[in-house]
Parts: C-alpha cells; structure tokens; sequence
C-alpha cells in the first residue's frame, strides 16, 4: 500500500503547517537569495563552513525573548526576576548573553552552577533546584552563598541544616509544593502530579515550613512550585498559583517570614503551530493569583526563551525507497535531538533551498543513522524528493536539543554555532574523536593491546 493511501498518514500531514507558515512564524529564520538564513546568515554557508550536523542560535531571537518575557512582567507591574533555566540549554555563549541581559540561573547541579558563575552570573542570583542534590553539591553551592536553595523534602531539609550548620553558614531556601495540579502536558514531564518524585505534598508545607525556621542551617525564605513543561494552557497555572497564594497566606498567618514566591517555568511555544499564552497573558495570571501579596515573583523558564531560537542543520546522506515508506536519512541523529524519540515530539523539517519547497509533497519518514527503529525525526512527513546532500533545518531545537544529546554509537557530539546579524561563530566545537574518547582505559589485567596477528582468526592478545 502506498502511503498516500492511508488516509490516517494522509490526514497527519494535511494538518502540518506548511512551509511558509513556519517561516512566517519564526522571525529569526529568513529566506535570502542563499536559501534559508538564521537572521543574516545563509545557513548553506554554515553548513559549508562548520560541517553537519550543527545546532545553529539566532543571539538576536534569545535576547528578543528574553526581553519580551521581562517586559510583560514589568508591564503587569509584578516585581519578577527572570532566572533562566540552564537545564535547557547550557551552551556559555547563550548563558553569557543572558547574563548580560540580566537573568538570573536556575541550576539543578554543580555543573550547571559553575556555568553560570563562569558566565557572569551572581551567586545570589542563582537557585539551586532539583530532588536529588548531593551532599558535595550542597556544601559547595553554601560556599557559594548562592541566593536561593529549593528544598524538595524534609529529608534534605535536615541533610542541608546540617551542612550548613556544619559550615556555620545559614542556607535561604524555599520550600517546592507539589500542587498535585494536572500541567497537561507530556507524562515524562508533568511534574506537579502527588504521583510524581518532586516537592511536598501541601498538606505538610506550613508544618515543614515551620520546622525549617527552627532548624540552625537554613532561613525559610519562600515557596516554590514547577507544575511541568511545554504547558500550553493557563489554567493549570491559575489553579497552582491559586494554591500558592493561599500557602504564602497560611504562612503569614502563622507568622513565619515569607519574602518571595518562585513559581516555576513549563511556558510551552508553538511547535505546531498550536495556540500557547503569550508572555502578556502569562503575567496577568501572575499578577492575578499573586500580585497583591507583596511579595517578590520569581520564575525560571527556559524553553519560552532558547527553543524556537535553534536549530539542528542535518543533511541528507540518502533518500530510501522502502517497501510502504519513503525514508529521508539524515547525518543527525536520535543521539544529537532525542526529543522525537523520547516523547514523540514534533519539530518542523525545513529545506533549507526555497526551490525544494515549491515541489511536490509526499509523506516521507525522516530518520538518523542510528541502528534504532526509534531513531525518528518525524513520520509520514509532507516532504519534497530529498536527495543525497540536500540540507534540512529541525526547527525549536534550542531547548533540550544539544543538552539531551549522547555520543550513542560513537557518535561525536556535534557543533554549535551562534548567529548575531551578518555574522556567525562557533560556539562549540565538534566533539572530536580523541576528546569523545578521552578517559577511556584498559583494566591492568588485559594490558595493552598488541597489533593483532596475521591471519583469518585474528584477535588482539593481551600482553603480560
Ligand atoms: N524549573 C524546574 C524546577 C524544572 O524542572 C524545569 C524543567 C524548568 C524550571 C524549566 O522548564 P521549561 O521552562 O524549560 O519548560 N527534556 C524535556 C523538558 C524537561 C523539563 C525539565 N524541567 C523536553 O525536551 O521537553
């Protein structure tokens, strides 16, 4: 059965936008009289120049976004500050630009607070989240004094009084509620549901909370609450900042001290074309759930901000007529975006030679190299003949792309390059093969290996 007969496939790529549209809707990317271009710069050039696949950054497209979320903020009157969250995307060059426009950091480990020290950021503006921090990575972000420490359970509350009891230092830090609030989002990214690993229940929160200011190590500071990512509806939002507002009360009530409320990313974008809030819209929930508590907002997106900004720029090792399918293999792969694979994601494919977009369609499978069935870009995808050395751009690959990648089948980690107008730089090079092996040893018992000997049964033979 051909594919254009199955009315199912047929009907999936009938819904896709189409290749226009995603350019319209992504006013960093621009056709040029050299194809398809990040702000100026033709990415044929790119590929040219730096090889593939590359992840490709428009600086201007992360700046832009980064301002237009602070200034919704600031427009709804909310005193917000904006802590970008690395886990996103932790390339230098994005977290220094973000540095510089005034973002904070939102970190999950030591790595990524190193990052953002190294980028320029100030440890009082750096939150340390996450529901599994060590005990080494406590005791250094204490000798950081970084500004915030959201605490998970009342078991690292005790671990992290004690450590900072320890270090004669007090460590501020908010307590994260699980709202037990439905983000409707992903399964593998919900993470606001009582069935999920994150926070405290908001039943124990004002008990726990007043356990905290009593502990030696630790200042209670505030409430914090992440209810997922790539949500793309208010109303989980509104029903967890609702709970929010009423905790912060509860804990006025008993008098405890409560300066500020961090209320999480998750901001979806529009991979699809769907309908997602705008930065406007989001702040007004802010404003309308927390803005009369005087009490200062923080949030820590990172999608909203760096996913629509890149791209991974693959090119076509070969076009594969299947038995049902048409199969367009790329030299990117499930290693370098795994975001298909792992959740069934959805990310534009654009040519990156306007003349392909004016031929004709057809359902194409795109796929990687990689020796996995899964190792899927997109399925049944209304797709021009793509032949040997055409050049594709995954689009929204800026968020959880690079970030997310593994050298799976030996393959090196691939380069990154960062556009600003007319120019582009590397701002990571390609993993080489020396440097994705470094660190690779033989145990002492198998020796060195010699050249193996001549002969149809060849094997290396340990030395001893
Ligand atoms: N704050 C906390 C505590 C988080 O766990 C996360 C994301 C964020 C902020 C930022 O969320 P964002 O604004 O970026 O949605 N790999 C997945 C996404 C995992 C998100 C994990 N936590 C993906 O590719 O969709």
């Amino acid at each position: 059965m051909s594919p254009l007969d199955d009315p199912a496939r047929e009907a999936a790529a009938s819904a896709e936008p189409g290749f226009r549209a995603m350019l319209a809707a992504r006013p960093h990317l621009a056709l040029t009289e050299d194809g398809l271009a990040v702000e100026a710069v033709p990415l044929a050039r790119i590929a040219a120049a730096h090889g593939t696949p590359t992840w490709v950054y428009s600086a201007a497209a992360i700046t832009h976004r980064y301002r237009a979320l602070a200034d919704a903020l600031g427009e709804a009157g909310l005193e917000a500050r904006i802590h970008y969250a690395m886990k996103a995307n932790d390339a230098e060059a994005i977290v220094t630009l973000l540095a510089r426009q005034g973002a904070g950091a939102d970190v999950v480990s030591e790595g990524e607070r190193r990052i953002a020290r190294h980028a320029g950021i100030a440890a009082r503006d750096i939150v340390f989240s996450g529901v599994g921090k060590s005990e080494g990575e406590l005791r250094s972000a204490l000798a950081d004094q970084v500004g915030q420490i959201n605490v998970e359970s009342a078991e690292e509350l005790g671990m992290l009084s004690g450590i900072a009891s320890a270090m004669g230092v007090k460590a501020r830090i908010a307590l994260r509620i699980n709202p037990d609030v439905d983000a409707g989002t992903h399964a593998k990214i919900t993470t606001g549901l009582a069935e999920n690993k994150f926070g405290i229940p908001s039943a124990d929160a004002i008990a726990l909370y007043t356990h905290a200011a009593s502990l030696p190590g630790i200042v209670p500071v505030g409430l914090a609450m992440h209810i997922g990512s790539q949500v793309t509806s208010l109303a989980p939002y509104r029903a967890a900042y609702g709970l929010l507002a009423a905790l912060a009360g509860e804990v006025r009530a008993a008098g405890l001290p409560i300066t500020l409320l961090d209320c999480g990313g998750g901001l979806g974008i529009p991979y699809r074309g769907e309908e997602v809030p705008s930065p406007a819209a989001f702040a007004a929930v802010l404003k309308e759930t927390l803005g009369g508590l005087g009490l200062k907002i923080v949030i820590e997106p990172g999608r909203w901000i760096v996913g629509p900004a890149g791209i991974l720029l693959a090119r076509v090792v070969l076009q594969k007529q299947g038995e049902a399918r048409r199969f367009v293999i790329l030299d990117a792969a499930m290693n370098d975006l795994i975001r298909p694979s792992l959740y069934g994601a959805w990310h534009g494919i654009l040519p990156i030679t306007p003349a392909r977009w004016r031929a004709a369609l057809s359902p194409a499978d795109v796929v990687g190299p990689v020796c996995e069935s899964g190792d899927t870009f997109a399925t049944g995808r209304a797709l021009p003949d793509l032949g040997h050395g055409e050049i594709v751009a995954l689009l929204d690959a800026g968020a959880y792309g690079s970030v997310m990648s593994s050298t799976y089948n030996a393959r090196p980690l691939a380069a990154a390059v960062m556009v600003s107008g007319t120019v582009d730089a590397v701002i990571r090079d390609r993993q080489s093969f020396e440097a994705m092996r470094a660190g690779e040893r033989l145990p002492p018992w198998l020796g060195p290996l010699l050249p193996p000997p001549a002969g149809p049964l060849a094997v290396p033979v340990p030395r001893r």
